[in-house]
C-alpha cells in the first residue's frame, strides 16, 4: 500500500514553508521568504515575520498542492512546527494547521523544528540509521543534537549561549561594511583573503570552558574581537583588509563548529553526522566538516540547500516518521512552545 500523504507546515522564523511527503519521498516543497523585508533592519523582525506568514500561508499551501499534483482531500495527516521559534510566527502556522485538521478531519501532529532539520536529510539520501549527531547552524539557531530515534528521541547536547552562527555572520558583515544577510557576502570576501592573517578567538574552547560547556558555542566574544580589531585599524589610519578579516572570522566559526560536532560524535560513539541550516551553505564550513568527519571515520550527510534552510518538507518528513511510529496525534488545543 502507498504510504500516507503528509502535509508539513513551517513558520518558526522568516520562511513560510509548506511541503508534501510520503515516507522519505519528497513530493513538494514550497517556500516563501520574508528575508527582503528584514534587510533594512539587518535582522529578522518578529512582527514583520508574523505578518508575512499570514499573507503567504495560503498561497504557499496552494503552490505545494499544485507542485505535488494532489488536493487537500488526498492529505492523510498534517504536521506543523510547534517550536522552537518566534512565538507570533509559530502561531500563524499552528492556527492554519489546526484549521485544516478540523476542516478535513485529519490527525494533526505538532513537531520539533530542530528534529525536522534532521528528518529533511532522509528526503535527500534515504532513511538515516540512528544514532546520528546533527550540527544545526542557521540565522536563528546553533545546536548539536544527539538523535537516537528521529520520531521519539533527541537530546540537545549543546547550543549557543548568545548569538546564532548566522547572526554572527550577519553582525560581523555589518561591522566590515558588507550587506545583510552577511553569510554569502563574508564567504565571497573571504575567498580573496588569508584566514591565517589574523587569529580570532574560538569561544568556549578553553580547558575550563570545555568542562562546563563542552558542546556549547559562544560567538559574542568573536564578534567583539572583530569589532576591536577593526576599530584599532581605523584609529591607526590603516585601511581595513576586509578579505582577511572575513577569512579569519569565517575560519574561527568553522573551526569551533566542526571541532565540537566531531567531538560529540566520537565521544558518543556516533558514526553519522547531519549538517543542516542556512549557514551549512558556507563552503568553508562544509569543507572543514567533510575533512574532519573523514579523518574521524564519520559519515557526513547533508541535504541540498533548499532542504537545509527552513522549509515545510522537513516538517512533513518528521510527521511521516511520527505517523509511521504510531504515535498519538496532538490535541487541537496544543500550544506553541518558543523554547521547545
Ligand atoms: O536557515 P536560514 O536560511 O534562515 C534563518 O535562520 O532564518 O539561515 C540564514 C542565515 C543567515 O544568518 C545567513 O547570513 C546565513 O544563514 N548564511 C550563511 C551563508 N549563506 C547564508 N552563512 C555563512 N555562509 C554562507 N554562505
Ligand atoms: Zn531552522
Amino acid at each position: 500500500a502507498e504510504q500516507p500523504l503528509i502535509l508539513g507546515i513551517e513558520t518558526s522564523c522568516d520562511e513560510t514553508g509548506v511541503g508534501l511527503v510520503r515516507g522519505t519521498t519528497l513530493l513538494a516543497n514550497a517556500v516563501a521568504s520574508s528575508v527582503d523585508e528584514h534587510v533594512r533592519f539587518g535582522g529578522v523582525v518578529p512582527e514583520v515575520a508574523s505578518r508575512a506568514h499570514l499573507q503567504a500561508i495560503v498561497p504557499t499551501l496552494e503552490r505545494a498542492l499544485t507542485e505535488a499534483e494532489v488536493t487537500l482531500d488526498d492529505v492523510d495527516a498534517i504536521a506543523v512546527t510547534a517550536g522552537p521559534g518566534l512565538a507570533g510566527a509559530l502561531m500563524v502556522g499552528v492556527s492554519a494547521a489546526k484549521s485544516l485538521a478540523l476542516a478535513l478531519d485529519k490527525p494533526l501532529y505538532g513537531v520539533n523544528h530542530l528534529v525536522g532539520h534532521v528528518a529533511a536529510e532522509q528526503l535527500e539520501n534515504g532513511p538515516l540509521t540512528e544514532p546520528v549527531v546533527a550540527l544545526l547552524v542557521s540565522g536563528g539557531h546553533t545546536e548539536i543534537l544527539h538523535v537516537t530515534e528521529i520520531a521519539t528521541a533527541a537530546e540537545m547536547l549543546g547550543q549557543t549561549l548568545d548569538d546564532a552562527a548566522g547572526e554572527a555572520f550577519d553582525k560581523v558583515a555589518r561591522l566590515i561594511g558588507l550587506k545583510y544577510p552577511g553569510g554569502p557576502h563574508i564567504q565571497r570576501a573571504a575567498a580573496e583573503g588569508d584566514p591565517a592573517a589574523i587569529r580570532f578567538p574560538r569561544g568556549l574552547t578553553s580547558q575550563r570552558d570545555m568542562s562546563r560547556h563542552r558542546y556549547d558555542f559562544s560567538f559574542s566574544g568573536l564578534k567583539t574581537a572583530v569589532a576591536r580589531w577593526v576599530e584599532t585599524a581605523e584609529r591607526e589610519g590603516r585601511t581595513v583588509p576586509v578579505p582577511d578579516v572575513a577569512a579569519a572570522f569565517q575560519e574561527a566559526v568553522a573551526d569551533v563548529l566542526t571541532h565540537k560536532a566531531v567531538l560529540a560524535c566520537t565521544e558518543r560513539g556516533v558514526r553519522t553526522m547531519v549538517l543542516a541550516g542556512g549557514v551549512a551553505a558556507n563552503a568553508r564550513i562544509r569543507d572543514l566538516t567533510r575533512e574532519r568527519c573523514a579523518a574521524a571515520g564519520i559519515e557526513l550527510r547533508q541535504p541540498r540547500l533548499s532542504l537545509c534552510t527552513d522549509n515545510g518538507a522537513m516538517i512533513a518528513a518528521l510527521g511521516a516518521a511520527v505517523v509511521e511510529h504510531g504515535l498519538p496525534p496532538s490535541s487541537l488545543d496544543f500550544a506553541t512552545d518558543s523554547s521547545l
